[in-house]
């Protein structure tokens, strides 16, 4: 058990080492090739969903090849306010413009697709062209919205609880270089 997961370890959890960090470069490489392919005469807007995202997103851009781009960064909260069709919580809000601009989203995992579902729909009001979604993981079991499905995963998986490469447990296990699933 690594140092930084044992104060979660003595709250009678524990961790199974699920992708290694080499499995981890090949699946982020694999996701770069679709994208450098896709988006090679393009001049994509990466939106980096803060926290989680953030190893996924370091890896991942600089996997690119020949793909000349932008990166930026936003923290969301998603919740179910008065309207039906919910409200996004802007923690750190977008700074750039998206207007005509093909915008990917990167994630570090897609679950209910709550969060991606009300981030596509802001992102469609302020006019970006295109927008497509690069998770590094994906659980489609839970999907509950249609549109939310990413177009380039990583790896999917049931609906297990993982951490680790940017995923935490609490706050805790982001900087685990492999993916663990959380046993209780
Ligand atoms: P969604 O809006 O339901 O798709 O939830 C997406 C967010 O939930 C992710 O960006 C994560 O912050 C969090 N999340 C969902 N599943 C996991 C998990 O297995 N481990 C860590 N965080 C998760």
């Amino acid at each position: 058990m690594p140092t930084i997961m044992r104060s979660i370890d003595e709250q009678g959890y524990h961790f199974e080492e699920w992708l290694t960090p080499e499995r981890i470069a090949e699946d982020v490489q694999l996701v770069a090739n679709q994208i450098s392919s896709d988006y090679e005469h393009k001049e994509p807007l990466f939106i980096v969903v803060l926290n989680g995202a953030f190893i996924f997103a370091a890896d991942l851009i600089r996997a690119l090849k020949n793909v000349r781009c932008e990166v930026t960064f936003i923290r969301v909260s998603s919740y179910w306010g008065m309207s039906s069709t919910g409200q996004l919580e802007f923690i750190v809000p977008l700074q750039q413009v998206v207007d005509n601009r093909d915008v990917i989203i990167i994630e570090d995992i897609v679950d209910t697709g709550l969060t991606i579902h009300q981030l596509k729909a802001h992102l469609r009001g302020l006019g970006a062209t295109s927008i497509r979604v690069a998770s590094m993981l994906f659980k489609p079991g839970k999907l509950e919205y249609d549109d939310a499905k990413p177009d380039y995963v990583g790896h999917e998986l049931t609906d297990e609880f993982v951490v680790g490469y940017g995923l935490d447990f609490d706050g805790f296990a982001r900087n685990m270089d492999a993916i663990y699933k959380v046993k209780e």
